[in-house]
Order: structure tokens, then sequence, then C-alpha cells
């Protein structure tokens, strides 16, 4: 691009997008305890398309999503799927659950790899951004019982369950349980810049 043909209005749009999405990354934090207000559906519009838009090996797409916003059907799955007891227990008090699945037949398999958990993470991890852009916070979730948690969904059996997260607007009083795992956890706690790095010989 030349100097002369350089458009700084939509620079600058650009430069200040990117400091907002920045920011958005750097505020994101797993939310465990939530107000039971309802998501509106223009959130949740904007969750499916922000996960519906993600990359995915030779575009297979594998993501598929059950949404649950009903607040008893929330309690019913937990109470039904062994959830109880186990530390994820928090999210029956979430307004919103979503299952994320990978239909496997769509998976692509490369090098010995297994590329639908890559697709499905990048597509919820985009879901979640456009949650958290709206306030809404969730918390990935890998601690549950799979094949329990399909056979109440009714599943079809060429889907995995990769992952799930209660959404919500994050109440301020927090549990002793979410107090404990952010003494521990949290996105201040991250490896510095060059722990990352891998300096080649
Ligand atoms: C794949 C994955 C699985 C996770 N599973 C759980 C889980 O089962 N329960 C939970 O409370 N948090 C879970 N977490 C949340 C992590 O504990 C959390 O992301 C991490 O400690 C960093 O904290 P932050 O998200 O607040 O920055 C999971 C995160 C990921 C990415």
């Amino acid at each position: 691009m030349s100097l002369i043909s350089l458009d700084l209005p939509a620079l600058t749009k650009r430069i200040d997008l990117m400091k907002d999405i920045i920011n958005l990354i750097r505020n994101r934090y797993s939310v465990r305890d939530f107000l039971p207000d309802p998501l509106p559906q223009e959130v949740i519009d904007d969750m499916i398309e922000a996960a519906r838009l993600a990359p995915s090996a030779q575009n297979r797409q594998p993501w598929r999503y059950v949404i649950i916003t009903e607040p008893e059907r929330i309690k019913e799955l937990v109470k039904n799927t062994g959830l109880i007891g186990l530390s994820n227990y928090f999210i029956k008090d979430a307004p919103c659950l979503v299952i994320a699945c990978a239909d496997v037949k769509k998976n692509l398999k490369l090098n010995q790899k297994d590329y639908y958990l890559v697709d499905v993470a990048i597509s919820f991890q985009q879901m979640m951004l456009a949650a958290w852009a709206h306030g809404v916070g969730s918390c990935w979730m890998a601690a549950f019982n799979e094949e329990k948690l399909a056979k109440h969904l009714g599943l079809p059996k060429n889907y995995r369950i990769v992952a799930m997260s209660p959404f919500g607007y994050p109440k301020d009083s927090k549990t002793l349980y979410s107090k404990a795992l952010n003494m521990f956890s949290g996105s201040e706690r991250r490896l510095k810049k060059e722990d990352i790095l891998v300096k080649l010989p």
C-alpha cells in the first residue's frame, strides 16, 4: 500500500478495534458466579454468529451447539448427569448453558491428529469472547461425564462433547469455591512472554 492510497481514518478505526479486542481478551476471566437474569436474544444471536464464523481445518465446521436457557432444564441436567457434588455444580445457577459438540463425521485427521478438538475450541472461544463483549461471563468446563451427558441430551452417536460452559452476567458476591479457584487460576497468572517463546538453536 503506497502512502498516497493510505486510508488514515480506516487505519485509525482498525487500530482502535485491535485495542478493543486486546482489552477484551485481557479483561476476560472465568466466571463461576452468575446473576439469574436471562440473556437477551440479541446476545445469544451474536454468540452463535461468532461461533459460526470460526475458521476450521478444511472449513469442515464440525461444531454443533446445544443451548439451554430454561432454568428448570439446567437444574434437571445438573441433577441427572452427576454434576452434583462435583466442582462444576456452580452451573446450576446460570441462566444459560451451552454444550459444545463436534460431529466427528466432519473431522479432519492429519498427522495422526484429530482436528475437531481444535476447530470446536476456536469456535467456542469466539462464542465466549462475543458474550464477554456484551458483559456476559462464561467458564470452560472439561470436568463432566460425557457418556451421561450425551445420554441425557439424546445426542446422535457421531457427536462428541468437547466442552460446556455456563453463560450469564457475573455476580459480585463470590462463593468460597470460586474465591479459592481464583487464587490459583485467573488471567493475571499467566506465563511471561519469554516463557512461551521458543528460542531456536
Ligand atoms: C479446556 C478447559 C477446561 C476447563 N475445565 C474447567 C472445569 O471443568 N471447571 C472449572 O471450574 N474451570 C475449568 N476451566 C477454567 C480454567 O480453570 C481457567 O480458564 C484457568 O484457570 C485460567 O483462568 P481464567 O479463565 O480466569 O483466566 C477450564 C479451562 C479450559 C481451557
